[in-house]
């Protein structure tokens, strides 16, 4: 019952930026008494949440992502186009689900596209009466292409981003909608979608393959629905009832028994924590959010923070199956209806009893990562958590510094090529993913308890875990001028107030 403790504190603190916060009826709150501090019992069931959610068909053949067509018809240039628009879904046999697609699916199609190339996508906002932006996550795009908040693009209005991708920008990044409050709802709606920048010299072998893998979270009502979000979802995020894997539940693929296989997986979810082990298979990590590792390093389990991304080879050289499950995490759930983590499977390969075609190793070294260096700037980020009661119901506030964001507000002021220590100290009683957009950054250190600990190999990263009652420090640098946003990669919270706007200048 440690959430008491936290509610009063959050009566006695003064709650800025009311226009950020979530203010619910007390209609709404049917669930408010089965919550902790509040008179109720943890560990109480949902009502609406999670209960008879519909069994989904699972084990069909795994679905690659399309490809987004390049129009370009010529080398140098990617040339497409985007549409945001209703669709509909058959998730359940004879039901269509409502969602909202880029080019009628979701996920979006798969863009490929290769360092050096120049990027054209011309987008075109079809959904009702919602502006809409498309945020190239991870990726060194300019900020007026970036997709920020402060950039709409008006429901039925179109724009074309534009922007180049530079040598050594190989990595698994994605896209996703970014306007001012609306942002959680058009993801979990169903606009996603996977980007990758190959490499033109590849170190890893091209006889793995390469197979985005990207996860997202449905819940569904019985008449095949998406509900709309509780006052549970906002405080913790939104977690569905189904963890799909390009949107299929636990879908099939077969391999043969000595098959390595490279794999991106994505966790394009709101707000799910992903632990997840490969059983019957050996997982090597050769790929963090902003591309290769220096080399390979094994590993038994990985936890995947809401958007974050991994790449992976995959060594299946047993035979019979080999099952991707999730493992347990306590990510600090507040309140009752904690999702059952632990124990889904996300993706059954079946291994053939017969061995095929030896596969090529894996190199030792994939590529140079130089330390970014010496910082000339440090800064604290101190993320919070506030609640509190009135008079027409609760208003919850997620803040970094003790504001919430406003879009007319600078709260950093950087400069272009220089260096910076970001320390990012989690005093809420939730997990929070640290996101920064524009560039990558490398974690230098974690604290937690007094403890501190180094990370056991430099890598690229766009978004970090921040555990509760820990510290993060990173070292980044912003290579172009104008606003860049940073915040909890949890939706719902990124909505209610976790954010702030870095201001490059030249
Ligand atoms: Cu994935 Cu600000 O975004
Ligand atoms: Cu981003
Ligand atoms: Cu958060």
């Amino acid at each position: 019952m440690h959430r008491r403790g936290f509610l009063v504190a959050g009566l006695a603190a003064a709650l800025s930026g009311p226009r950020a916060l979530a203010q619910m009826k007390m209609d709404d709150m049917s669930n408010m008494d089965s919550m902790p501090g509040m008179g109720g019992h943890a560990g109480h069931d949902m009502g609406a949440m999670s209960q008879g959610a519909a069994a989904l068909p699972e084990g069909e053949a795994l679905r690659e992502l399309p490809l987004l067509a390049n129009e370009a018809g010529r080398p140098g240039l990617f040339k497409a186009k985007l549409t945001a628009a209703p669709a509909t879904a058959r998730f359940l046999a004879d039901q269509d689900t409502p969602i909202l697609a880029y080019n009628g699916i979701s996920p979006g199609p798969l863009i490929e596209a290769y360092e050096g190339d120049r990027v054209e996508i011309a987008f075109a906002n079809r959904i009702e009466g919602e502006p809409s932006t498309i945020h190239w996550h991870g990726m060194p795009v300019p900020p007026d292409q970036d997709g920020n908040p402060m950039d709409p693009v008006a429901a039925g209005a179109d724009r074309v981003y534009a922007f180049d991708l530079p040598e050594g920008s190989a990595g698994s990044y994605w896209y996703h909608p970014h306007p001012h409050g609306r942002t959680a709802e058009q993801v979990y709606r169903g606009l996603a979608g996977a980007f990758v920048v190959k490499a033109n010299a590849d170190p890893v072998p091209a006889a793995y393959g390469d197979t985005v893998l990207m996860f997202t979270d449905l819940r569904l009502a019985a008449d095949g629905s998406m509900p709309d979000s509780t006052m549970n979802d906002l405080m913790n995020g939104r977690v569905g009832d189904h963890v799909l894997v390009n949107g299929q539940k636990n879908p099939k693929l077969a391999v043969a028994m000595g098959q390595r296989r490279r794999l991106r997986l994505y966790n394009a979810t709101n707000a799910r924590f992903l632990r997840l082990a490969f059983a019957n298979a050996a997982m090597t990590v050769i790929g963090s959010d902003g591309g290769l590792l220096e080399k390979p390093v094994a590993a038994d389990e990985i936890l995947l923070s809401p958007a974050e991304r991994v790449e992976l080879v995959v060594a299946f050289d047993r035979p019979g199956r080999a099952t991707l499950t999730t493992l347990d995490y306590d990510r600090g759930w507040m309140g009752p209806g904690r999702p059952a983590d632990a124990g889904l499977t996300l993706l059954t390969v079946d291994v053939s009893a017969t061995a095929g075609q030896a596969m090529p190793p894996l190199p030792e070294r994939l590529r140079p990562i130089a330390p970014l260096g010496q910082p000339a700037v440090s800064r604290r980020l101190v993320f919070t958590e506030t609640m509190a009661m009135n008079a027409t119901g609760m208003e919850m506030g997620f803040l970094i510094n003790g504001k919430a964001f406003d879009m007319e507000r600078v709260d950093i002021v950087a400069r272009a090529g220089e260096t910076e220590l970001w320390e990012i100290v989690n005093l809420a009683d939730m997990d929070h993913p640290f996101h920064l957009h524009g560039t990558q950054f490398q974690v230098i250190g974690r604290e937690r308890g007094g403890k501190v600990s180094k990370p056991p190999y430099l890598a690229w990263k766009d978004t970090v875990n921040v555990a509760r009652g820990e510290t993060v420090r990173l070292i980044t640098r912003q290579e172009r001028p104008g606003p860049r946003m940073y915040h909890c990669h949890i939706l719902e919270h990124e909505q209610l107030g976790m954010m702030g706007i870095v201001d490059v200048r030249a």
